[in-house]
């Protein structure tokens, strides 16, 4: 499990950033455009054709600001970063750099990714020069600037040690200087701290925007790709949420005017991860329809209806833990007590809601009668209260109902897949079909042969 920085508590020491003066706001649409993606869409193979990830995404960057895209696994935002940098195409739309549409790999960007990316047999020098030589710079100048980049992300020492003597922590400051080393107009991460540990990350936060604060970051402007909602808030001028249904689309824009450096003590702080939170969530408490209308069990689709990636165990441990509470619990208050982050929590919330388990009213959640029922049965009759809860919904049903009553019946997975595969990238049916079969298991509505790909009654 991934622990995110602890919000209310003070778990990790924060390192001291030297104030600076706070830089007068300029008025948007002052500085200078250097990145812009305009009606971008990019699909994806399903069983059927291409499916799109992402839908109609307009997003500009402009010197000076940190932009975090935030939004939860599968929500698009490696898609989307790699269509900024120019690494793959999008289906329809334009990205342009500096007012140019881009044509192949993006000129004015560097990449830090989650996973570090450094070549074993190479030392960090090594490494960090990789960017400098594939863009033609002169071994001197390669030395010079690589040594600069070294200094400036707190490696000095490390040169020539090869990336298996390095920590974590250690890899992923050669990550980054590999990318300031070319000096980029625009510094792009794909979750580029999730990889390491909760202090290690604190710290190497910490300094980044120590070095941001002060000036000194060799980049003219910053896409944080995210998933913890704290560092989108504590990092970034403006958060692009992404929202994952039906496709990949931006839910809304967060400006964040919190001075630097930021105090994630403070109300203010605090309330912004509560309004995110609650963006994410996506159920604004009053625009939700009274009684579930919206939700109506008989009209459901499987094309509408993606099942969540959430294990029977994972939902029932949260149903178990808001019973403890009385029944209702705010999410942004769960997630910094337990030390979960959003994919860790709110892929649980969505199924306990689709189960008609639990409703979500802005950021709380509250168990239904069903819900408690669940959470408060011994586990025969938990059991049986899932099964007609799981029955409800679509591509569950779909399984059960094929199987029908005949003794001995079979459905193949690849009926399912085919299926699927109209409305789903490959990815996402496979995400389905585990999270279907959990849920069909443990109801005792269905058995699943992994060696045959097919269900049957049990
Ligand atoms: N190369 C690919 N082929 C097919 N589907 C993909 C591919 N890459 C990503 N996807 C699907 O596209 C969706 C978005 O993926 P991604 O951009 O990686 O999201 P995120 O970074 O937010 O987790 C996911 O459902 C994923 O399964
Ligand atoms: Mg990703």
């Amino acid at each position: 499990m991934r622990f995110p920085f602890r919000r209310r508590t003070a778990a990790a020491p924060v390192p001291v950033a030297v104030p600076v003066p706070v830089p007068v706001p300029v008025p948007q649409g002052e500085e200078e455009v250097l990145l812009e993606a305009v009606s971008l869409t990019k699909a994806y193979a399903g069983a059927a054709g291409e499916l799109p990830v992402l839908s109609g995404i307009d997003l500009t960057v402009r010197a000076g600001e940190i932009v975090a895209v935030l939004g939860r696994s599968g929500s698009g935002k490696s898609t989307l970063l790699r269509c900024l940098a120019g690494l793959i195409p999008p289906s329809s739309g334009t990205v342009r750099y500096r007012g140019t549409p881009l044509t192949g790999a993006n000129p004015g960007t560097a990449l830090v990714f989650q996973t570090f990316a450094l070549l074993p047999w190479l030392t960090v020098r090594q490494n960090v020069e990789l960017g400098l030589e594939a863009r033609g710079v002169p071994p001197g100048e390669r030395a010079l600037a690589a040594a600069q980049a070294i200094d400036l992300i707190g490696l000095t020492g490390f040169a020539s040690a090869y990336p298996k003597e390095l920590s974590g922590g250690m890899r992923q400051r050669v990550g980054f200087a590999r990318a300031l080393v070319v000096e980029p107009d625009v510094l792009m991460m794909d979750e580029p701290f999730s990889a390491l540990d909760v202090l290690t990350a604190e710290n190497l936060r910490g300094e980044l925007m120590e070095l941001w604060d002060s000036g000194q970051f060799p980049t003219r402007a910053v896409v944080l790709v995210t998933h913890t909602i704290e560092e989108a808030v504590l990092m970034a001028d403006r958060i692009v949420v992404l929202g994952a249904r039906p496709y990949g689309t931006i839910r809304e824009t967060v400006e964040v005017a919190l001075e630097r450096p930021r105090d994630r003590d403070s109300a203010a702080f605090d309330e912004l991860v509560d309004r995110v939170y609650r963006i994410m969530t996506g159920r604004p408490v009053d625009t939700r329809p009274a009684g579930r209308a919206g939700s109506d069990p008989d009209r459901r689709t499987v094309a509408g209806t993606p099942l969540p990636p959430a294990s029977v165990d994972g939902l029932s441990g949260l149903a178990e833990t808001v019973a403890h509470r009385g029944g209702s619990c705010d999410l942004a208050g769960l997630a910094d007590e337990l030390g979960l982050d959003i994919d860790d929590l709110l892929p649980q919330v969505d199924a306990l809601d689709l189960l008609g388990l639990a409703e979500v009213h802005g950021d709380d959640l509250l168990l239904t009668g069903t819900g408690a029922a669940y959470a408060g049965a011994d586990a025969q009759d938990s059991r049986a209260v899932f099964a007609a809860a799981a029955l409800e919904v679509p591509l569950v049903k779909l399984i059960a109902n094929s199987l029908g009553d005949r003794p001995g019946a079979t459905v193949r997975t690849g009926f399912l897949r085919d299926l699927l595969g109209r409305h789903y990238t490959v990815e996402q049916t496979d995400r389905q079909l585990e999270t279907a079969t959990d849920w069909g298991r443990y109801a005792g509505l269905f058995a699943y042969d992994a060696d045959r790909q097919e269900y049957r009654r049990q």
